[in-house]
């Protein structure tokens, strides 16, 4: 997975977290799509702790707002 991007929603919890970390794991860069800063945040920096991978970014977005899903 060197050289792809992945982009995951609601990956600060559940399926979309334990993807998250499969894909950092593989060594992809992983786009963490999340409502919450401070809840992505703390999955963010546990993913780079857990995987060494610090290719991860965040990226806030409410995805039941068409507002937040174009900016
Ligand atoms: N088909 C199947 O067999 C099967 C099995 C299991 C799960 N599922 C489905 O797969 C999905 C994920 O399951 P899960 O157990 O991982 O659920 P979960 O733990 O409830 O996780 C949902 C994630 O989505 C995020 N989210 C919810 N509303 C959002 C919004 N408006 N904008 C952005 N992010 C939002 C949550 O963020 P917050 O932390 O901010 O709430 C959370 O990170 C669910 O839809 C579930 O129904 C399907």
């Amino acid at each position: 997975m060197k050289d792809k991007v992945c982009i995951v929603t609601g990956s600060n919890s559940g399926i979309g977290n334990e993807t998250a970390l499969a894909l950092s794991n593989l060594g992809a860069k992983v786009v963490m799509v999340v409502r919450n800063k401070e809840r992505g945040e703390k999955a963010l920096s546990e993913i780079i702790k857990k995987t060494g991978n610090h290719n991860a970014v965040l990226m806030i977005c409410d995805l039941s707002s068409f507002n937040s899903i174009r900016r």
